[in-house]
């Protein structure tokens, strides 16, 4: 079996999955499609836990993203290994001797996708040594850039000047980084119902030793760390009809929940669609985002984003040499394509004890508490927006499963506190998107850490929910009014998703 041998193989690290019989779904059965779990009034353990039905794989330990979906078949999984080795390898300066893996830069963040999200799992914001002060570069997210304006409709936003649309501080030899990211902290306090009290860390952005010259006084900032990508194809092929159903049914709802579908432009098939992926869902399909990544954050060209991302401000930056075989793009298509396959069929974890009293106490918590209205538990997969134009992106495995996300893929206003105040195509400086939250309670096995929202600044589920606000103020408030058991009940419930 091809798949045992595999460079982010489990078997030889602590991510082997438990126990046998399950591994006999998640591993074994190579080239063979799962049987569907059939559906019956009293589920089996196995039928709570599979949260993409038969692609799921049992897998815990820091591999337990980088699994391929269970049941693809040998010809596909060849595929995800090829994939794997161009997400995960790092690229390097040209011109080199390896044309397949040259072109870094002129301006980047990170040498490989791995980089930032690492093992497949979530990025985080950099270490602080001493009183929040003091850090080290961030190097698992990064900060987008724009100024007010009127953008062109296909990028959302208008780009500084100076410094175009994302901040790079790194870059290759012979030219200059953009600069240096600092970080501060200010204490935000607060208090439960029970009297019990707690403190949250506000982070603020700014820049130093910058390498152009001045930004423009009005620049907008947007810090984000890498998401997992744990079930991201399933997210793909999540019908669009039932996300617009998502907004229709909050719109006729009491309160003020009124999540909003995003439309952003997509470059692989030249259409607007809708946005789906990014902290606000700013673009459609993994083929969109990915091109983007690798032109925004390695500096590598293909053919869905084919220019540098130079500004005429960077001389040095425009003049350094190409990499690639001379041709225009330094990731040819079809690799690029297997990139995109390999992020496509990365297999949903299978969660854990669903059926433990406390987290079933959790589970009606967090449907009282009106989680579930944003993060919404299920759907059916269908095709992916793409699979038409663009077969080899996905697998004919992912249709047709109930998965569980907890996700409506919708833009919400969450309050002045979690705001970036930057607009970012139909999304406002205080919108951002439900995240699914499949896969949180694994983060802490993946990457070590448990760093939640946009910028990583909450600690764990907790904290993240204290940061709702706006449309998601009435489900703090009632958090704020739970007791220690139920708080405590409601986070052992998303950490066994
Ligand atoms: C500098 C860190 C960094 C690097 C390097 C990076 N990413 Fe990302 N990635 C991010 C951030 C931040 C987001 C969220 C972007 C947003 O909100 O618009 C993201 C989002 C994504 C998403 C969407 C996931 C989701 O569920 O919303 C995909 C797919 C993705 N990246 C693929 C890639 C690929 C492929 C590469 C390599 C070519 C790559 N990334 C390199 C930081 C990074
Ligand atoms: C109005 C819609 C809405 C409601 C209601 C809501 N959320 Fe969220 N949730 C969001 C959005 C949007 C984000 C992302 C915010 C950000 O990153 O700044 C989020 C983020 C999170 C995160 C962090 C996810 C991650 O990937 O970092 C957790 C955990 C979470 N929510 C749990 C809950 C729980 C528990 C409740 C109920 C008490 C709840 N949410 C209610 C919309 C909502």
């Amino acid at each position: 079996m091809t798949y045992l041998s595999q460079p982010n193989a489990a078997s030889q690290g602590p991510g082997v999955p438990q126990p046998a019989r399950r591994v006999a779904l998640g591993l074994l059965v190579a080239g063979a499609v799962a049987a569907p779990l059939a559906l019956n009034a009293n589920p089996s353990a196995d039928e709570l836990e599979a949260t993409g039905g038969p692609t799921t794989v049992w897998a815990n330990g820091k591999n337990a993203f980088s699994f391929p979906a269970a049941n693809l078949t040998d010809e596909e999984r060849t595929r995800f290994v090829i994939g794997n080795s161009f997400f995960k390898r790092n690229w390097v300066q040209a011109p080199a001797s390896t044309k397949v893996r040259d072109g870094l830069g002129p301006h980047f963040i990170s040498r490989s996708c791995g980089g930032c999200h690492v093992l497949d799992g979530r990025g985080q914001p950099p270490e602080f040594k001493k009183g929040l002060v003091d850090h080290d570069p961030p190097t698992e997210m990064l900060i987008r850039l724009s100024v007010p304006g009127t953008p062109h409709p296909h990028d959302g936003v208008v780009p500084e000047p100076t410094y175009g649309d994302q901040f790079n501080n790194a870059a290759v030899e012979g030219v200059k980084p953009e600069g240096d990211v600092v970080i501060r902290h200010t204490p935000v306090h607060g208090r439960f119902a029970d009297g019990t009290r707690y403190t949250l860390q506000q982070p603020h952005y700014g820049f130093k030793n910058l390498g152009y010259g001045p930004m423009a006084a009005n620049v907008m900032l947007s810090p984000r760390v890498a998401p997992q990508l744990m079930g991201i194809g399933l997210i793909e092929a999540i019908p669009e009809a039932e996300v617009q159903a998502n907004a229709k049914t909050q719109a006729t709802m009491a309160g003020p929940i009124k999540g909003v579908a995003a439309r952003v432009w997509d470059a692989p098939s030249q259409q607007m669609m809708l946005g789906r992926f990014g902290w606000k869902a700013g673009a459609a399909t993994i083929a969109h985002q990915s091109a983007g990544a690798f032109r925004g954050d390695i500096g590598i060209t293909s053919p869905w984003a084919p220019e540098e991302a130079c500004t005429s401000a960077q001389a040095d930056c425009l003049a350094a040499p190409r990499g690639g075989h001379g041709d225009e793009h330094e990731i040819d298509l079809k690799t690029l394509e297997d990139v995109v396959f390999y992020q496509a069929v990365l297999a949903p974890a299978a969660r854990r004890k669903p059926t433990d009293p406390q987290v079933l106490k959790g589970q009606a918590l967090f449907a009282q508490a009106q989680c579930a209205v944003c993060h919404r538990p299920s759907y059916t997969t269908g095709q992916p927006p793409l699979a038409a134009k663009f077969p080899r992106l996905s697998s004919p495995a992912l249709l047709g499963h109930t998965i569980y996300p907890y996700t409506d893929l919708l833009l919400h206003d969450m309050g002045l506190a979690l705001a970036d105040h930057r607009p970012d195509g139909m999304a406002s400086g205080t919108q951002w998107k439900t995240p699914p939250l499949w896969g949180i309670g694994l983060l802490k096995d993946v990457n070590g850490h448990t760093r939640l929202l946009h910028d990583g600044r909450a600690n764990g589920v907790l904290e993240a929910v204290l940061w709702h606000g706006g449309e998601a103020e009435e489900a703090r408030q009632r958090v704020l009014k739970m007791s220690k058991a139920e708080r405590a009940a409601l986070v052992k419930f998303v950490e066994s998703l």
